[in-house]
C-alpha cells in the first residue's frame, strides 16, 4: 500500500540514496541531486512540511521537494528534486507525491509551483508553460519545459524572472 507522508530527519539517509538511485539513469542528471536536497534543509528556502516521502510497504520509494523561490515579490514554490526509485516507476507514486505536495502547498497559501523538467509528465498533472503565467527562466531553457501550475482560478499573472535559492546555484 502506497503511504505519503512528511519526511522525518530520521529518512534522510535512506531520502540520500532513493534521489540518487532514480536519477542514476536520466539524461539530464547532474549526479547532485541528493546533495541539492542536504543544502536546501539547511536553506531559508526550506519548508519542512513540503519535503514528502513515499512508502511502498513502509519502505522510502520516493521523496518530493518544494522549496521557496521569487517572482518579484511573490513567493511561489520551486519544486525540485522529484524521485521514485526505478522497479517503482510508472505505478502512480510520482504524481501522488505532486498531489499531496500541492494539497500541502495550497493549505499553507502557496499559489505557484514552477518546475523544471519533462515537458511530456508535468502537464499531466495540470502544469503548463510558466511563460503563460508570466514567470521568466533565469536562464535561456526551452520554452516547454520550464512550466508552472497556478491553484487560483480567478487571477494569475505575474511578471518577472524566478529566483531560486542559492542552494541551486545559478547566477
Ligand atoms: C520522473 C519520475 C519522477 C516519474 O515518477 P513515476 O512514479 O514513475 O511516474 P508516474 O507513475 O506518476 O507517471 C507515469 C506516467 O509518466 C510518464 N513518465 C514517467 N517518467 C517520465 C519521464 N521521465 N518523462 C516523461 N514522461 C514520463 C510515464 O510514461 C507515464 O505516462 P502515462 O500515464 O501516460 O502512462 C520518475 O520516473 C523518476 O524518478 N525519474 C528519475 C528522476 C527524474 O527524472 N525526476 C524528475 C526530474 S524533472
Amino acid at each position: 500500500m502506497l503511504t505519503i507522508r512528511t519526511e522525518q530527519t530520521s529518512d534522510y539517509a535512506k531520502v540520500y540514496q532513493v534521489i540518487t538511485e532514480a536519477f542514476k539513469t536520466t539524461e539530464y542528471s547532474d549526479g547532485n541531486e541528493a546533495d541539492l536536497v542536504e543544502k536546501l534543509r539547511k536553506s531559508s528556502a526550506f519548508i519542512p512540511q513540503l519535503s514528502l516521502v513515499a512508502l511502498v510497504d513502509n519502505r522510502i520509494v520516493g521523496h518530493i521537494l518544494f522549496t521557496k523561490a521569487y517572482v518579484g515579490k511573490t513567493t511561489v514554490l520551486a519544486l525540485a528534486p522529484l524521485s521514485v526509485l526505478p522497479q517503482y516507476q510508472n505505478q502512480g507514486i510520482g504524481q501522488a507525491l505532486i498531489g499531496e505536495g500541492h494539497k500541502i502547498a495550497q493549505k499553507l497559501g502557496y499559489k505557484y509551483v514552477v518546475v523544471l523538467g519533462h515537458a511530456q509528465y508535468y502537464p499531466k498533472v495540470g502544469y503548463i508553460s510558466a511563460s503563460k503565467y508570466g514567470i521568466n527562466p533565469p536562464f535561456k531553457i526551452s520554452d516547454e519545459n520550464f512550466m508552472a501550475i497556478c491553484f487560483d482560478k480567478t487571477i494569475c499573472q505575474l511578471n518577472g524572472t524566478i529566483k531560486y535559492d542559492d542552494a541551486f546555484n545559478i547566477c
